[in-house]
């Protein structure tokens, strides 16, 4: 039998004067925010299964902000690295709705009232990570009027240029004909389909070899709608599971409204180009 010491292999074992695990992760934050209010078993698996995809969502945005800067710079090889990691991300939330899936209607009804109004709805994080990607809807910035520090970061972004309209941007750099407000207009504004960015996009699926990075970025972007269209299905699956068409606890119609948001398309010229080829 090794004796206990030896069982630990030589592992450092006295962490009076230095930095451990914990500390460096800062896990008495981490682990002592949740804070179940109903006293009923499986809250705890709904706000595990939320605080985990906020993280999750913090890289997520902090990849997708570093890859729109590097498209911008035309530097695309370290772009598809990071928009491979956000696809991943993905691919990992979508498979952690399984989880989930686990709360039965009755279970959730026991502590639902314990939630009040909150609901992803006021979501800071996929607001920030919509506004990212393109989506433009102002309202949506209005659950958090009441903290200057949150609201001021989304109407910044809402103002940039996402990270498609910096994909597009460089394909005029690029040589491609686009219309001028594909290239500079008020980023704010919900963006319209725009036919020369579709025929760009399919003149760079015509000729893979001289458009390769172009090619490459495109796809990224495409893998990227995809699992985010995914997670949106699941999600309004998962509800539909727990809470049929009940109104959400954020006031929206719930199941319906996060239908009509599936039909949000975010790359609309990427898809269509599809039909081109
Ligand atoms: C029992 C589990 C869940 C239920 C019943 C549920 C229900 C809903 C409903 C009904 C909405 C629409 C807004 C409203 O009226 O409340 C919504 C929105 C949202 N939920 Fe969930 N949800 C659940 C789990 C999750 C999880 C785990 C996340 C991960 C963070 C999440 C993130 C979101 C987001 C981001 C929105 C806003 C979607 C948009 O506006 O496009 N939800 N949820």
């Amino acid at each position: 039998m090794p004796s206990d010491t030896s069982r630990a292999d030589g592992a450092r074992l006295d962490f009076a004067g230095a930095m451990s695990y914990g500390d460096y992760l800062h896990l008495d934050a981490v682990l002592g925010a949740q804070h179940p209010r109903s006293g009923d078993h499986n809250e705890m698996l709904f706000i595990v299964q939320h605080q985990a995809s906020e993280l999750w969502m913090k890289l997520v945005l902090h990849e997708l902000l570093a890859a729109r800067s590097r498209v911008r710079e035309a530097d695309l090889a370290p772009a598809a690295k990071m928009l491979a990691r956000v696809a991943r991300i993905m691919a990992q939330l979508n498979q952690s709705w399984d989880v989930l899936s686990t709360l039965t209607p009755s279970e959730y009804s026991s502590f639902r009232a314990s939630l009040g109004s909150a609901s992803g709805f006021q979501s800071w994080q996929y607001r920030m990570i919509e506004f990212a990607l393109g989506a433009r809807s102002a309202v949506m910035m209005e659950p958090h009027r009441h903290r200057p520090d949150l609201v001021a970061p989304l109407e910044a972004l809402h103002r940039e240029p996402s990270l498609y309209d910096e994909a597009v941007r460089l394909l005029a750099r690029r040589g491609f004909a686009l219309a001028p407000q594909a290239v500079e207009r008020d980023w704010s504004e919900a963006r319209a389909f725009d036919e020369t960015v579709c025929e760009a996009w399919v003149r760079v699926y015509r000729d893979t070899t001289r458009h390769w990075d172009l090619y490459e970025l495109a796809e990224k972007l495409v893998d990227l709608e995809d699992a985010f269209r995914q997670w949106r299905f699941r999600h309004a699956t998962t509800v539909e599971r727990i809470i049929g068409f009940k109104r959400g606890t954020g006031g929206t119609s719930g199941v319906q409204y996060l239908r009509r948001v599936q039909e949000g398309v975010l790359f609309p010229e990427l898809w269509r180009a599809r039909t081109a080829l």
